[in-house]
């Protein structure tokens, strides 16, 4: 079995390849390594070019003899989706159908996708369960909605079978040199304001939360991996297709957060309050019942290793930052 990791060099793919090889499963990477790094996944097979690029696609699932497909390349800022939704359809959505069509030729039925917390858009529940209607409120939402969408019509019609993965709030590193380098999300934003030595910026803190800061379900992205593990694992025995959150099933708010970054870094962490960024819900929290009964699976890291490893990513690449106390 020879599975395609599409965006494998990037932050959450190189973990999932990660976990793959961990299993002794064979894989190839196909990367455009426009915010990728090949040295994150050193020793695999990696082709270098845009799931665009139909013909490449073509040839990877034929000279690796792939078996399935775990589809992590994508565009994922909210608010880049806003300004540039034309982009975020073309890369995402297109991206996409051009990579099922390669594998429809290709005879590839199992597929892997990855989706988002950002479908539900702001979910009504206090426990967010797969049955909450997806209501995306970003275009970047609205491609993920779009793609499970693909993947569902294409079963019907091609055989194809999918487990869509609906990531919540991702974090932390299995390894610092796997950390993630981008500053999109709380805690490397936090990060960034401690080595500026700034305080940390709280979006608002008058939401209808128990300390008026927005809850969140935080995952670490060694548990991800693990858990696209148990999806190609699901698929290679014939499971049926499903879409599944992947979270805790916890909420933590910004500033439970910033208090384990305080311990974590033994640097002050007293927030500044800044207003509301706009489209943020006060709470999405994961009903992780249905994935561990359907695929096994359950988290294992809590938001203190979640912080410890994504804190150790952050001062292997800004050095400066261990003089900070
Ligand atoms: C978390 C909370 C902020 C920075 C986004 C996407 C979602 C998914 C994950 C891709 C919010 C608050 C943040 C800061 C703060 N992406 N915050 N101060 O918005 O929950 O989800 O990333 O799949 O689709 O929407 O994540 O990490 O940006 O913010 O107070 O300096 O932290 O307001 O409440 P978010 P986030």
């Amino acid at each position: 079995m020879t599975w395609l990791v599409t965006g494998g060099a990037g932050y959450i793919g190189a973990h999932v390849v990660q976990a793959l090889r961990a299993e002794q499963i064979d894989v190839v990477v196909i990367d455009d390594l426009s915010t990728g790094d090949a040295a994150r996944v050193p020793g695999v097979p990696l082709v270098r070019a845009s799931l665009l690029d139909r013909d490449a696609v073509e040839r990877a699932l034929a000279e690796h003899d792939v078996d399935g497909v775990v589809h992590i390349a994508a565009k994922k800022q909210v608010g880049e989706s806003v300004a540039d939704p034309y982009f975020y359809f073309r890369q995402n959505v297109l991206g996409q159908l051009t990579l099922m069509e390669a594998m429809r030729d290709a005879g590839v039925q199992r597929f892997v996708f990855s989706s988002s917390a950002a479908t539900y858009g702001s979910p009504q529940s206090e426990l967010v369960t797969e049955g909450e209607p997806l209501a995306p409120e970003s275009p970047y939402g609205q491609t993920k909605v779009v793609g499970e969408w693909l993947a569902h019509d294409a079963e019907g019609a091609y055989g194809v079978r999918t487990v869509s993965l609906r990531y919540f709030n991702v974090a932390g590193a299995a390894s610092a040199e796997l950390g993630d380098p981008e500053v999109l999300n709380l805690i490397p934003m936090v990060f960034e304001r401690l080595t500026a030595r700034k305080a940390p910026l709280v979006f608002g803190d008058d939401y209808p939360t128990p300390d008026g800061t927005c809850v969140r379900d935080y995952i670490h992205v060694s548990d991800i991996a693990t858990a696209h593990v148990a999806a190609a694992r699901h698929l290679e025995r014939g499971g049926a297709s499903l879409a599944l959150n992947i979270g805790r099933g916890q909420g933590s708010s910004v500033l439970e957060v910033l208090k384990v970054i305080g311990e974590v870094t033994g640097l002050d962490t007293t927030a500044q309050v800044a207003p509301r960024r706009p489209g943020d819900p006060a709470r999405a929290v994961a009903s992780a019942d249905a994935i561990r009964e359907q695929l096994g699976w359950s988290a294992c890291y809590d938001l203190h290793d979640m912080v410890e490893s994504a804190w150790a990513g952050w001062l292997l690449r800004h050095p400066q930052a261990r003089d900070l106390a």
